[in-house]
């Protein structure tokens, strides 16, 4: 398996790739590989004739220094996982901070129609101006067909949607489902952090929004939301960070439901340190 360490090497070898008509699809990640990534990866495999992985814990995007120290690194047990899937087909760019951030380690300021204050933005500083970023100068080395995105950050999602027509960037964008354990807890990075009680205890994130999945069909929004506060209240393993249910075009919080619009419940917590973020379609 290919694996660049420079965008210099990365371009070389997409370049030998283009003069052989090969179709790039691109899955950025943070590395610390799960099988919710490689459910991205299997997709851009599918859809394509290389699939192109980016590993780079990306330093603009925290607005926590702890969590960024903190966050899994383990390049050779991610390129050992990727061959599981292709050993031929699939090229890895784990780039160095200096590679990415020529001159300083700072994001540009984005603005994505207002989507950018909504939930993880209010709770997040800078956070999206990180990820539109480093996912803008992604784009423009690895020049993707296509570029595959998870709906577990599904305001991530919707900004790259948005960055892609703002920038008019030559690539289509693809949102993936949720990838889950089989207890419901959405795959993450952060979740081999979780101390073991927290662990157990996790699947009452998932349990909680499809009970409000259920419970938005006959409430309004408010009500729902104010359900669900209460049963953190009794959950002494989370704190409630935020639960919002919003339009999924605008990300505002709906305030009267209408039968055209769609909508999605949205949740962020933290179990004890760690923050845990989910969310679920509700029409
Ligand atoms: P990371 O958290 O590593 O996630 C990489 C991609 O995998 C994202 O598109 C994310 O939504 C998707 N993903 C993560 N867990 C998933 C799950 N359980 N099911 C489906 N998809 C999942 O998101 C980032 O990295 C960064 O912000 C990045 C886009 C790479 C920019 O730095």
């Amino acid at each position: 398996m290919q694996v660049a360490n420079t965008k210099e090497h990365i371009k070389e070898i997409i370049f030998d790739l283009r003069k052989k008509n090969t179709s790039i699809g691109f899955v950025p990640t943070m590395g610390a590989l799960h099988k919710g990534h490689l459910s991205l990866i299997s997709k851009a495999l599918q859809e394509n004739d290389v699939a192109i992985v980016s590993i780079f814990v990306n330093p603009t995007q925290f607005d926590n220094k702890k969590d960024l120290e903190n966050y899994p690194r383990k390049l050779n047990k991610d390129v050992a996982l990727l061959k599981t899937l292709s050993k031929t087909k699939i090229l890895v760019y784990a780039p160095t901070v200096d590679d990415i951030y020529v001159k300083s380690v700072k994001s540009t300021r984005f603005y994505f129609d207002g989507l950018e204050h909504e939930m993880e933005g209010e709770f997040r500083d800078g956070h999206f101006d990180g990820v539109g970023t480093i996912v803008k100068r992604l784009f423009e080395i690895v020049t993707p067909d296509r570029a595959y995105f998870g709906e577990k950050d599904f305001q991530q999602l919707q900004i790259i949607r948005k960055l892609v027509e703002k920038h008019k960037l030559p690539v289509k964008v693809i949102g993936c489902k949720i990838h889950r354990e089989i207890n419901g807890l959405a795959m993450s990075s952060r979740n081999e952090r979780l101390l073991p009680e927290y662990k157990n205890a996790a699947p009452f994130i998932f349990r909680t929004l499809q009970e409000a999945k259920k419970k938005f069909g006959t409430k309004s929004a408010t009500k729902v939301t104010e359900w669900v506060a209460k049963q953190f209240k009794k959950n002494k393993f989370f704190e409630l960070e935020y639960f919002i249910i919003a339009d999924i075009e605008t990300l505002k919080p709906v305030k009267r439901k209408t039968q055209s619009k769609k909508y999605r419940a949205f949740i962020a917590a933290y179990a004890g340190e760690i923050r845990l973020i989910d969310n679920i379609a509700l029409n």
